[in-house]
């Protein structure tokens, strides 16, 4: 299966409603605890294993849809105009002609996180975009389905429709039907995730092909799948019975060893500068010290912190 036949058989008769007004939605990025790294589908980002994510209700995108009389699109990113030849737009039109008739759209997207430095802006963009679809057309999708539009323009993107812990089940069907996100838990009011800034420059490798290449030549990654599975019990039963120790070791852990997947690719992918290291240095020196902070980090060099605001 294709991602337009994907996009038919949920959208049916519906893929032909007219547009009518203009709207702005919002969707959270989110980080996750226990990752999505390969896929077995490359077309319909189907992942090889569960993954389980924690919203960031403050930091997303927004993204105000309208259309217009012209013959291309107009993309705005954090109030500037994008080359319509750009990676990005490209990307983003791509997606965009799943879903449209002949429509033209403006589009402002407004993010507020780094685009590109590997914190999950894709993953916001993406889920902001069909919620942005699902407004202007009136659909009037569910959430899963909503989660199976976006998981087509981003795998993470699948998990950014909800706040608190999201977990994003693998699913087993070939057309990845069976393959969406849906709320684990609300948000424990205490814990706070922050991002430590080490570079908000664009990745040099996009997550994309990082992940594929681990798949393909990595040795460790067969590995993976039952660390993955390991993690991802402990993580729901930290969440279930509020242990953030049992949490942050497991979503730490489980990130070194992505990590170290990628490490072992060839060529090998390296995405922790000096500063970062010296940051998860510090961060263990804290928890020497009795301090009970904990990082995850993603395809970057940026570390997101884990505490109890206490
Ligand atoms: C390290 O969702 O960006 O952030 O499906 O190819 O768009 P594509 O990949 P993407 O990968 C995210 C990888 C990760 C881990 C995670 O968010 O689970």
């Amino acid at each position: 299966m294709n991602k337009r036949e994907v996009v038919q058989a949920i959208l049916g008769s519906r893929i032909h409603h007219a547009p009518t007004i203009e709207t702005t939605v919002f969707a959270p990025t989110n980080i996750a605890l226990c990752k999505y790294w390969g896929k077995r589908d490359q077309e319909l980002n189907l992942p090889v294993t569960s993954s389980l994510s924690i919203s960031l209700d403050d930091k997303g995108a927004y993204t105000t849809f309208s259309v217009i009389e012209k013959e291309e699109d107009e993309i705005i990113l954090n109030d500037a105009p994008v080359l319509l030849s750009s990676s990005f737009a490209k990307r983003l039109i791509n997606f965009l002609n799943l879903f449209r008739n002949k429509e033209r759209f403006k589009i402002i997207l407004k993010s507020t996180i780094p685009i590109a430095a590997g914190l999950a802006s894709s993953a916001a963009g993406f889920a902001s975009i069909v919620k942005g679809l699902d407004a202007l057309y009136d659909w009037k999708l569910s959430l899963t389905e909503l989660s199976l539009l976006a998981r087509l323009g981003s795998g993470s993107a699948c998990r950014s429709l909800w706040s608190g812990f999201v977990l994003w089940n693998k699913g087993e069907r070939e057309d990845g039907m069976d393959s969406y996100a849906e709320l684990f838990h609300p948000h424990w009011e205490k814990l706070r995730v922050k991002i430590l800034m080490v570079s908000e420059s664009e990745k040099s490798l996009s997550s994309r092909e990082a992940m594929q290449r681990t798949i393909e030549t990595s040795k460790l990654y067969s590995k993976w799948p039952n660390k993955v599975q390991d993690d991802l019990e402990k993580i729901k039963h930290a969440i279930l019975t509020n242990d953030f120790k049992l949490l942050g070791e497991t979503a730490e852990s489980n990130a070194l060893f992505m990590h170290e997947t990628m490490k072992n690719a060839h060529p090998p992918i390296e995405y922790s500068s000096e500063k970062t290291y010296a940051l998860m240095q510090r961060v263990w020196d804290l928890r020497n010290q009795g301090v009970s902070i904990y990082f995850t980090q993603d395809a970057g060099p940026n570390l997101k912190l884990l505490y109890l605001d206490n």
